[in-house]
C-alpha cells in the first residue's frame, strides 16, 4: 500500500481558494508544489485541474469528475483514483480541491499518509477550505520558515503511521 501525500497551502484559517484560483501569489510555495509533484501521480478534482501544470514535468494526473476527459485518466471518486494510482509508478499526491481534501483526511486514518502543508501567516478571503486535520496524531518530520513581501509562511511535513 503506497503512502498518500496530501499537498496543500492554506492561510491561517484554512482558506485554500477563492473564485477558482489561489488567494495569494507566493512563488516559492508554488515552486515547492512543482518540485514535489514533478514526475509523480497527481490526483485532483476537475476544478483544480485548472491550468496545464498537471500535464508538465512528466506529472501523471488522475482527475476526479463525472465527465470523462479525453487524454487524462478520469475516475468518479477518490478511492477509484487511489486504486488506479496504486498500479502506476510514482508517489501519490492528493492535490485538492476542498472535497478531495476532506475525503483524503478521512482516509488518512486508514493508511500511511504524509501531509505537506504550507501555512501562510495571514488571513485571506476565501470560498474553499482545507478540513480540520490537527485532531489526527501527526508527527512533524520537517519544517521551514520563509517570507515573501512581508508575508510569513511555513512549510511543514507531517506523517501518520497507521498500521492498517
Ligand atoms: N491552496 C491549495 O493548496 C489548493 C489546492 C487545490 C485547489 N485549490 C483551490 O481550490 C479551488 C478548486 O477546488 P474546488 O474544491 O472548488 O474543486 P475541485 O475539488 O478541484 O473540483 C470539484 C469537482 O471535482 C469533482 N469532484 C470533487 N470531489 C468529488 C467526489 N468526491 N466525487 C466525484 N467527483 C468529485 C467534481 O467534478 P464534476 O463536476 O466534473 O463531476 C467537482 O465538481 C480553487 O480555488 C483552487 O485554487 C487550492
Amino acid at each position: 500500500m503506497k503512502e498518500l501525500r496530501i499537498i496543500v497551502a492554506t492561510d491561517k484559517n484554512g482558506v485554500i481558494g477563492i473564485n477558482g484560483t489561489l488567494p495569494w501569489k507566493i512563488p516559492e510555495d508554488f515552486q515547492y508544489f512543482l518540485d514535489k509533484t514533478a514526475g509523480q501521480i497527481c490526483i485532483a478534482g476537475r476544478l483544480g485541474y485548472y491550468d496545464k501544470i498537471y500535464q508538465k514535468d512528466n506529472r501523471k494526473p488522475i482527475i476526479i469528475s463525472k465527465t470523462i476527459f479525453p487524454d487524462v485518466p478520469t475516475v468518479g471518486s477518490l478511492t477509484e483514483a487511489i486504486s488506479l494510482a496504486e498500479k502506476m509508478d510514482g508517489d501519490i499526491y492528493i492535490c485538492g480541491g476542498q472535497k478531495i481534501y476532506e475525503e483524503a483526511i478521512l482516509l488518512a486514518e486508514t493508511r500511511p499518509t504524509r501531509l505537506l502543508i504550507t501555512i501562510i501567516d495571514k488571513e485571506y478571503e476565501g470560498d474553499r477550505y482545507f478540513p480540520e486535520w490537527r485532531h489526527l496524531p501527526w508527527r512533524q518530520v520537517w519544517s521551514k520558515k520563509s517570507l515573501y513581501k512581508n508575508v510569513k509562511f511555513t512549510f511543514y511535513e507531517f506523517v501518520l503511521n497507521n498500521d492498517k
